[in-house]
């Protein structure tokens, strides 16, 4: 038989995995400690974790194990429809975390020779669903301080198929503004293009309802929001996520997804994990507190420049600091604590990082551990 690399296809051959936060297992291995004992700020998800009732459902839901899951998770795609105004369920497609639906969107819609823009940092598994489907994405820098250039963009974006933009953005925490967002939504309408604008880290943010394109998919059938069980809701290792947008686009990739994609436990979960407004009001309170206590501590340490977030996590140039992103990241290791070092980002050197907000006790570890370890 020839060598199996000589079989695979070259779009596939070429991939390279996306590195992420929440390695948790790996930093285990490397530093010593027990999984249990590290204190993960490199993956920016509910502190709190998931609501007891939504874990409760899961646990009722063990006796379905024995059959196949709803394929289409009618009943989640019916109690996210009821979560905001004016959405049916055949708006929503439910996916195997919200990663499911990058991939998903990207083979459904890239055809030979199309491109798709995507900004530069952002989330990396946009680049590699659309290289996945054997096109070449094409790269668009922030500006210096982090925000979309509407003008650059709007240059960039011509005749693209897909514009993927992630609201706030991962890793910067940055929020992109109403305007410039609707302008390039507007501008993808006017050329056939389409927009995949990723919200899982709004729910963290204070004016979510008013920033969420989610109500404006009647107006942008265009439009794809995505958003996750993953983040606020804290559902994490169940893998649930979804997307909003018009019956049309809907349609398509219901037909395109794998059967079965979600399991019966994720979608009981997720379905009382929505109702469960007294877990996300705790959870928000803490949020906005802990931020503000982090800010603070961080500002203290004068050689970090920090962004202000949008989101739960913090953005940090640390190059004053005379250590990169991998330096502190395997000095804080060996105190137990995990942090996010970006260098593996597109368009960002060595000297980033990102911290995810966590309750009061890890964030004054966190704190100590840095004053401990960074020259002020
Ligand atoms: C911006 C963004 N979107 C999506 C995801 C993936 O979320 P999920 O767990 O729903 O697949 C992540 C994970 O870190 C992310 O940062």
């Amino acid at each position: 038989m020839k060598p199996v690399e000589n079989l695979v296809k070259d779009s596939i051959k070429n991939l390279k995995p996306c590195a992420h936060g929440g390695e948790i297992l790996d930093a285990a291995g490397k530093s010593g400690f027990k999984r249990e004992e590290i204190l993960d700020f490199s993956s920016s998800v509910n502190p709190l974790g998931p609501s007891k009732k939504a874990l409760e459902a899961a646990k009722n839901s063990f006796k379905e194990i024995a059959t196949y899951p709803d394929s289409n998770s009618n009943e989640l795609r019916q109690a996210i429809a009821d979560h905001f105004d004016g959405l049916s369920k055949t708006n929503v497609i439910v996916g195997n975390g919200s990663t499911e639906l990058m991939y998903l969107f990207a083979e459904t819609f890239m055809k030979k020779g199309d491109t798709a823009v995507i900004p530069a940092p952002t989330f990396g598994e946009y680049e590699s669903a659309v290289r996945k489907t054997g096109e070449t994405p094409k790269f668009v820098k922030l500006d210096k301080n982090f925000n979309v250039d509407a003008t650059v963009f709007a240059h960039e974006m011509v005749g693209a198929k897909i514009v993927f933009l992630c609201n706030p953005n991962n890793p910067t925490s940055i929020l992109i503004p109403s305007e410039t967002l609707t302008g390039i939504i507007e501008k993808a309408l006017e050329q056939d293009s389409l927009v995949f604008l990723d919200e899982d880290f709004l729910e963290f943010v204070e004016n979510e309802k008013a920033l969420s394109m989610i109500n404006k998919i009647k107006a942008y059938p265009n439009l794809f929001i995505l958003r996750s069980f993953t983040k606020i809701f804290g559902l994490t290792g169940l893998r649930v996520g979804y997307g909003i947008a018009s019956e049309e686009i809907i349609n398509v990739l219901l037909c395109a997804k794998i059967p079965w994609n979600v399991n019966c436990l994720a979608q009981a979960a997720a379905v009382v994990a929505l109702k469960d407004g007294e877990h996300l009001r705790v959870t928000r309170e803490l949020i906005k507190n802990e931020k503000a206590f982090l800010s603070t501590e961080l500002e203290k340490i004068k050689s970090f420049k920090v962004f202000p977030p949008d989101a739960n996590f913090f953005f940090i140039d640390i190059r004053k600091s005379g250590l990169t992103a991998t330096e502190l990241k395997n000095k804080l290791l060996r105190q137990g604590i995990l942090i996010r070092d970006c260098t593996s980002f597109r368009e960002l050197d060595e000297y980033f990082i990102r911290v995810a907000v966590k309750t009061r006790e890890e964030n004054e570890r966190l704190i100590e551990a840095l004053k401990r370890t960074v020259k002020n």
